[in-house]
């Protein structure tokens, strides 16, 4: 008999320092806990992350709503509960509850269950989405810019590291890291003045313009490539609906002093992608325009064109783009949907589509480390978590203690 005893939640602060619910879930008297994360650069059609009055009125709707309903509930799977919670919240956008609520009380419920058990998060997952457990590529942010930085610093908002044939995830992890060092090396000799600052995500937010971060990025990959022996891709997040400009419906560019319209972006990023040989790219286009989308995926049929925004981690918005050709890849972000069962169908429509799902941190994020369980066991080829800061490397030493059971060598490949 697993039943829910308690449930109980406050309010505390995430890696920005904005306020985010946090829930304890007792399953016959073990205690499980989990917070949620919170995204700066989000998409239209992402679940309300709180009911209106934010983070305290969620803990307080959690109590008054939430926790009459559950606390005696006979707990048997997330994909259960996930269902009761939705159906307590009522709304298509868990605007009642909050998604945040939904998903921290979700995953509170699993780790409990997981004490009372004694099993790992990730092996009670990969039981219910039957997929073998095994490790994620380390996708790595390593130098932040758009919203996540400061004035000043480059528009796309990512510049990403990926290893590609990994030995063992240690190998991995610390190929990122190592990138992120060297490149702090070359930019404080290059980047004058510049006192090594970082962005949301803990990837520096140097002062230089798009393709001067991207060069310095590279260089610093091929100085560890060649030092570890190991292949190593770069990527770039994007998040075009914070460089698009509404009114005049252009990208814009202001360090390169380029404002493009699609077909100029797209003919931009085919070039920088050949140029410096990308293999990923998040969000290259605003979210209502699939159909640039599936032209970049056709000119560049090696890379990863990734949708993040654009599908939102649901179900019916990746089965609608990979009908168009739109996108081979799919960022996975709990919060977005606010529920681990919508999350797993979410993968799932990836997995049976042929596309590669990358599990993803928030910009504000805990040291809770459930994401990467959710990678292990739901069958995510990639994780994208930030390569350095404790909220970061919270995620990638979980997955170094999950490699000790699954084996350190099954990382699973994108190539
Ligand atoms: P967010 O951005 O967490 O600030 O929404 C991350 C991303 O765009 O991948
Ligand atoms: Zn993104």
């Amino acid at each position: 008999m697993a039943r829910i005893t308690n449930l109980s939640g406050r309010v505390v602060f995430d890696s920005r320092g904005d306020k985010t619910i946090e829930v304890e879930v007792s399953i016959d008297g073990v205690k499980g806990r989990a917070a949620a994360p919170a995204g700066k650069s989000r998409g239209k059609r992402e679940v309300e992350p709180y009911p209106a009055g934010g983070p305290e009125e969620a803990v307080r709707v959690l109590s008054s709503v939430v926790a009459p309903k559950l606390v005696g509930h006979e707990y048997s799977s997330f994909i259960e509960l996930d269902k009761t919670l939705q159906e307590i919240d009522g709304t298509p956008s868990f605007s009642k509850i909050g998604g945040n609520t939904a998903l921290a009380t979700s995953v509170a419920a699993l780790s409990a269950y997981a004490a009372l058990t004694g099993e790992p998060i990730y092996r009670i997952i990969s039981r219910e989405t039957r997929q073998e457990p095994g490790l994620p590529l380390p996708l790595g942010n390593v130098l932040g810019g758009g919203k996540h930085a400061g004035q000043g610093a480059p528009e796309i908002q990512e510049y990403l590291v990926i290893p590609l044939n990994p030995r063992t995830i240690h190998e991995a992890v610390e190929a990122n890291i190592r990138v992120h060092r060297a490149l702090g090396e070359i930019l404080s000799k290059r980047v004058g003045g510049f006192p090594l600052g970082k962005g949301d995500e803990g990837g520096y937010a140097p002062p230089i313009s798009v393709e001067a971060a991207l060069e310095a990025v590279k260089m610093a990959a091929d100085t560890v490539e060649d030092a570890m022996g190991i292949r190593l891709g770069m990527g770039l997040d994007v998040a075009a609906g914070s460089i698009y400009d509404e009114s005049s419906r252009r990208y814009v560019l202001k360090s390169q002093g380029l404002y493009l319209d699609r077909e100029g972006f797209l003919n931009y990023l085919a070039g920088l992608a050949e140029r410096v040989n990308l293999v990923y790219i998040e969000d290259p286009f605003i979210e209502d325009d699939p159909d640039t989308f599936a032209k970049l995926r056709k000119k560049l049929p090696n890379t990863l064109i990734c949708g993040d925004d654009l599908v939102v981690t649901r179900r019916e918005l990746i089965e609608d783009c990979l009908r168009r050709g739109a996108i081979n890849a799919a960022i996975i972000k709990p919060n977005q949907v606010g529920s681990l069962y919508l999350t797993w169908q979410a993968v799932e429509a990836c997995l049976q589509g042929g596309a590669v799902p990358v599990a993803s941190h928030r910009s504000g994020e805990t040291t809770d480390t459930y994401l990467s369980h959710i990678a292990v066991g739901m069958g995510c080829k990639v994780m994208k978590a930030g390569v350095l800061g404790g909220e970061r490397v919270a995620k990638a030493n979980e997955l170094l203690r999950i490699g000790e059971e699954v084996g350190a060598s099954r990382v699973r490949r994108i190539a």
